[in-house]
């Protein structure tokens, strides 16, 4: 594994990292899901993010999670660099969603129960908080480092100014934001404008999360394919569906003709893409199997991808 410093912070992180959205919840199978993290680490793959809703159902990942930690990674527990996030709708009543210091502290809190974790090494606020001020906010991320119960601060999701004006708050509490974490992938390059370049100012890291589209960038659902085991196929799923799928399938056709010109894997390509830029730390994939995860590590480390192969993506 290739590692690459988080901002001006003394963290490293692998190129790839392994996220637990989907694929850790109630529904998955607990023996894949050990042998995912034992070939993670076996791999270097030493990052893990999760969320307090990730599931489904919600707290279910942090969940499993928790029980293989505590049954079998235990003794690696300084070798695993683990994330988790508040800020999305979480439990009933006024309390449970977004950018309170109630919420937040609660809500990891919640986290460290189901985990079994005295601390987590990274806690974002998960979105920001239109209603919330964001001192309040900021004030709770602060805090929370302070009482050992994270070590640092990410935010997720944060517009441009707004996120500046976080990493202003933070750094003056000498509690500096760690990483930025964000959609970035061939099919949504929306942060390439803005946020990338006021991450390069702020001197933070960043991870980026969906790098594969949710599964589009492997090109599993080219030709009108939609396999029964899949993300798009999951009715449990709301964030992709087949008409989702179908929207994008030429680009990814496009996509897919490119890397076959150059002999390269389209998951390959995908992520070695993202990595072409040096504003991003890390690549946050999903994987849903061991095979899955060994294909996506197999980007890391990888020299740039050609000249010609870039232009063709244009
Ligand atoms: N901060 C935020 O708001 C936010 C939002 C979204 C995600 N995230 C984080 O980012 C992580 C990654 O997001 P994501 O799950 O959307 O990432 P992704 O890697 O773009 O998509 C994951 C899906 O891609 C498929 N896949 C992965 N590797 C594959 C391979 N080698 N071959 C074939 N299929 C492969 C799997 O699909 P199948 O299930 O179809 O097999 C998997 O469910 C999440 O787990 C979470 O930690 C954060």
């Amino acid at each position: 594994m290739t590692y690459r410093r988080c901002g001006r912070s003394g963290i490293l992180l692998p190129e790839i990292s392994l996220g637990l959205w989907h694929n850790f919840g109630g529904g998955a199978d607990e023996a894949e899901c050990r042998a995912m993290v034992g070939k993670a680490l076996e791999l270097g793959v030493c990052h893990f993010d999760l969320a307090d809703n990730y599931g489904p159902p919600p707290g279910s990942a942090e969940e499993c999670f928790g029980r293989l930690l505590k049954r079998d990674f235990a003794a690696q527990r300084d070798e695993m660099f683990i994330s988790t996030k508040a800020g999305h709708l979480m439990w009933p009543g006024v309390y449970g969603d977004w950018g309170s210091r109630k919420h937040l502290i609660s809500g990891l809190n919640q986290s460290l129960r189901r985990m079994q974790l005295d601390y987590v090494d990274v806690f974002y606020h998960h979105r920001p908080d239109p209603n919330t001020p964001l001192e309040e906010t900021i004030g709770a991320l602060v805090d929370i480092v302070r009482s050992g119960k994270a070590l640092y601060i990410g935010l997720s999701k944060y517009p441009p100014a707004l996120f500046q004006q976080a990493c202003a708050m933070l750094r003056e509490e000498k509690v500096p934001c760690l990483l930025h974490q964000i959609r970035y992938n061939l099919l949504d390059r929306a942060c390439e404008a803005e946020v990338l370049p006021t991450v390069a100012q702020e001197q933070t890291g960043c991870i980026v999360f969906s790098p594969l589209a949710q599964g589009m960038l492997t090109g599993k659902y080219l030709g009108g394919k939609l396999p029964s085991v899949s993300r798009a196929a999951d009715t449990s799923s709301v964030f992709l569906n087949a008409e989702k799928v179908q929207a994008d399938a030429e680009r990814v056709q496009q996509l897919q003709n490119i890397a076959s010109a150059a002999g390269i894997p389209l998951t390959e390509l995908a992520l070695r893409w993202l990595l072409r830029r040096e504003e991003v730390t890390s690549v946050l994939i999903g994987a849903r199997t061991v095979a899955q995860l060994e294909q996506c590590a197999a980007a890391a480390g990888q020299a740039p991808l050609p000249q010609d192969v870039l232009e063709a993506i244009g």
